[in-house]
């Protein structure tokens, strides 16, 4: 047995079982064994993604016989409407739809017309390959921002992350263009990988500075069992202020909400912001408001849990809309995680899901 074959005990909370809990009631916030409500849901409509970053879903991992979820196995968009419905009334703010790459699954606007006529925000998260030809659909089917994942602006370093022939070009005019028809503000995902393509920070400083959409540098994790993570290619996120404040000085600014997991910093000359995401060297376990739901149904109350609680078991064996809002709320007042906070070399070498099952 290999180290990342070996389960590491690493989740705090016992596991919940679908024991009828009683649902919060409406105004009165749902909140976990540290005092966390939830308000973020994320849902992975695919397993699938046309890029290969290497920190994600490295081909000698997901190669060309990968097995990703088979058709039956993915919640239908009714199933998903449902289950969100149930998290809204139990207080979710926000969602976002990620994947693997959302823009790969069929008919993704029929969804999004479903889920916006709910009283959230709709975002999405993408890495912007077919974003120009898409943007204007999903904006008229009722999205209302995206993110889009971009780590260099040099076509060779933007190889070397994402390992695919697609080029640098294409992920901006998708930025471009989600700009162009108001899903905005659009922001930018970098994770950066120490060595590989720190030198891309300041181009991509530059390029972003005074256009309105926001730059964020994420500090690469060590999510799933893949991608081989070390603590040395992490480059810490006060380095990446330092060195941009180098050039562009900046000044810190406070968040946009409670929870927020970026940390805003805005150019001192009044040409925009950046953030930094430090889920390494500041873990932000304490404010955390967010939950995942797998493609296939699967509810997960961190980023790093190693099980989920199968709620298309639920749905699929006949579930009442009151059963479901009782097992998200048992499974909510039972969450106890922390990961980023208790993170170890032993932690981060075990046996976790991974980043494009469960969404970003
Ligand atoms: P908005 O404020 O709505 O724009 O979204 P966000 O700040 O939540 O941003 P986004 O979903 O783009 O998250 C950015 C990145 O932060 C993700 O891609 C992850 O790499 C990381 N991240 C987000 N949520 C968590 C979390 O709960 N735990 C950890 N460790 N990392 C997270
Ligand atoms: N570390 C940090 N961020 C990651 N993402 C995917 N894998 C990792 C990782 N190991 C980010 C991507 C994208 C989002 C889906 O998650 O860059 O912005
Ligand atoms: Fe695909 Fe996003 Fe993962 Fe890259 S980070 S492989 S674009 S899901
Ligand atoms: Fe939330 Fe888990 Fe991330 Fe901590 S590690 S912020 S608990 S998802």
């Amino acid at each position: 047995m290999n180290a990342i074959e070996r389960i590491i005990p690493i989740t705090v909370a016992p596991a919940p079982t679908f024991l009828a809990a009683t649902p919060a009631a409406p105004g009165e916030a749902l909140r976990d064994t540290r005092g966390r409500a939830v308000r973020d849901l994320r849902i992975s409509i695919t397993d699938r993604c046309n890029f290969r970053c290497v920190y994600c879903m490295p081909k000698t991992v997901f190669g060309r016989d990968y097995p990703f979820l088979p058709r039956n196995e993915l919640l239908s968009f009714e199933e998903i409407e449902r289950i969100a419905r149930a998290f809204v009334a139990q207080g979710v703010e926000k969602i976002r739809l990620t994947g693997g790459e959302p823009l790969l699954r069929h008919d993704l606007e029929r969804l999004i017309e479903q889920l916006a006529k709910l009283p959230v925000e709709i975002t999405l998260t993408t890495n912007g390959s077919l974003l120009a030809k898409k943007a204007q659909t999903l904006k008229d089917a009722g999205l209302h921002r995206v993110t889009v994942s971009l780590d260099a602006l040099d076509d060779a370093i933007f190889k070397r992350m994402s390992d695919v022939e697609y080029a640098v070009s294409d992920v901006l005019a998708g930025i471009e263009a989600a700009a162009a028809v108001g899903l905005a503000p659009v922001k930018v995902n970098c994770v950066v990988k120490r060595g590989v393509n720190d030198n891309q920070i300041l181009p991509l400083a530059r390029h972003f500075r005074g256009s309105g959409q926001i730059l964020r540098f994420i500090e690469y994790m060590d999510v799933g069992s893949s991608n081989g993570w070390k603590m040395d290619e992490v480059l810490p996120s006060a380095e990446v202020v330092a060195r941009i404040d180098a050039e562009f000085p900046l000044a810190a600014i406070g968040a946009n909400y409670a929870g927020e997991v970026a940390e805003r910093w805005r150019y001192v000359d009044g040409s925009g912001e950046i953030g930094v995401i430090s889920s390494v060297t500041q873990a932000f376990c304490g404010s955390c408001t967010r939950i995942r739901l797998s493609t296939e149904g699967k509810l997960y109350t961190c980023l790093f849990a190693q099980s989920g609680h199968d709620l298309r078991a639920l749905l699929r064996s006949g579930g009442s809309d009151t059963e479901l809002t009782g097992a998200i709320a048992g499974i909510w007042r039972a969450r106890g995680d922390r990961y980023s906070e208790i993170r170890t070399a032993e932690t981060a070498g075990a046996k976790k899901i991974e980043m494009s099952y469960i969404g970003g």
